[in-house]
């Protein structure tokens, strides 16, 4: 009862949310700079807004959320902050076998493991098992993920068939492609949101938000809450998708 109160009071139309939503959760270091902390502290505080709109996203019903935790340009940072963000990445995967239970949330990480440390490799899949049976929303990690590495990937793959005479170059289709990416058998991003201000993909999901609608909000990550998620649905609910028709 209480639920589908607050979602009318939402003003949301259930009956045309996204189907899958990208965040590119941006801005934990200024919001941490700006309160005289650590950036450490607003990775933390970032990961705490995390739980919030995941468990909001599947309250609400959306069916996949992925969302940017770790870029394969990320390594470039200090190593003791490359550290605390994989430190909290395994806190997560762990905790998110337990609290994320009751939400029925899936985990899944994309991007390539080969350079994650093997205790995250573990732990990676042993919570994709545990939550594969799962059936509320499906949350994908993107860790150590860059979209021109999946492209690359998806080519090396399709390469491959083709010199074992699987495919054939000249047949081959946008599904063939999209077989090979992260997100295989999953839909489309709909909906991208970024937040802190900056305008730009920065090498997230080219493929799938080719059609997605952007929004683009000024707060920090760790500031924006499930209000925010229901203001940033309502704008792509208000948005007029041609998908390059008329
Ligand atoms: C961008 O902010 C954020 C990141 C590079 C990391 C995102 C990580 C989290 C939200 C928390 C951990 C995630 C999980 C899944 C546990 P920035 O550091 O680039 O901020 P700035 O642009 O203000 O410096």
């Amino acid at each position: 009862m209480f639920f589908w109160k607050k979602r009318k009071d939402s003003g949301i139309d259930m009956n045309n949310l996204p189907r899958h939503i990208g965040v590119i959760m941006d801005g934990n270091g200024r919001w941490a700079k700006k309160r005289g902390l650590p950036r450490s502290a607003g990775h933390s505080a970032g990961a705490e807004s995390l739980k919030k709109i995941v468990t909001e996203a599947n309250n609400l019903g959306i069916g996949y959320i992925t969302v940017y935790a770790f870029s394969t340009e990320n390594w470039k940072r200090p190593k003791a902050e490359v550290d605390f963000l994989m430190n909290l990445l395994l806190d997560y995967l762990r905790d998110a076998e337990r609290s994320l239970a009751g939400e029925n949330v899936r985990i899944r990480a994309i991007g390539s493991r080969n350079e994650l440390s093997e205790e995250i490799r573990e732990q990676i899949a042993k919570t994709e098992a545990m939550t594969k049976d799962r059936t509320g929303i499906v949350m994908n990690i993107a860790l150590n993920y860059g979209s021109r590495e999946e492209l690359v990937n998806a080519a090396k793959k399709l390469c491959e068939k083709a010199v074992a005479g699987e495919v054939v170059p000249d047949d081959l289709t946008e599904q063939d492609i999209e077989n090979e990416l992260y997100t295989a058998g999953q839909p489309e991003v709909d909906l991208l949101i970024r937040t802190s201000g900056e305008q730009r993909l920065s090498n997230f999901m080219l493929w799938q938000v080719s059609y997605a609608e952007m929004v683009f909000v000024e707060k920090a990550w760790p500031d924006f809450k499930p209000k925010d998620l229901h203001e940033c649905i309502r704008i792509f609910q208000h948005r007029g998708r041609r998908f390059g028709g008329v």
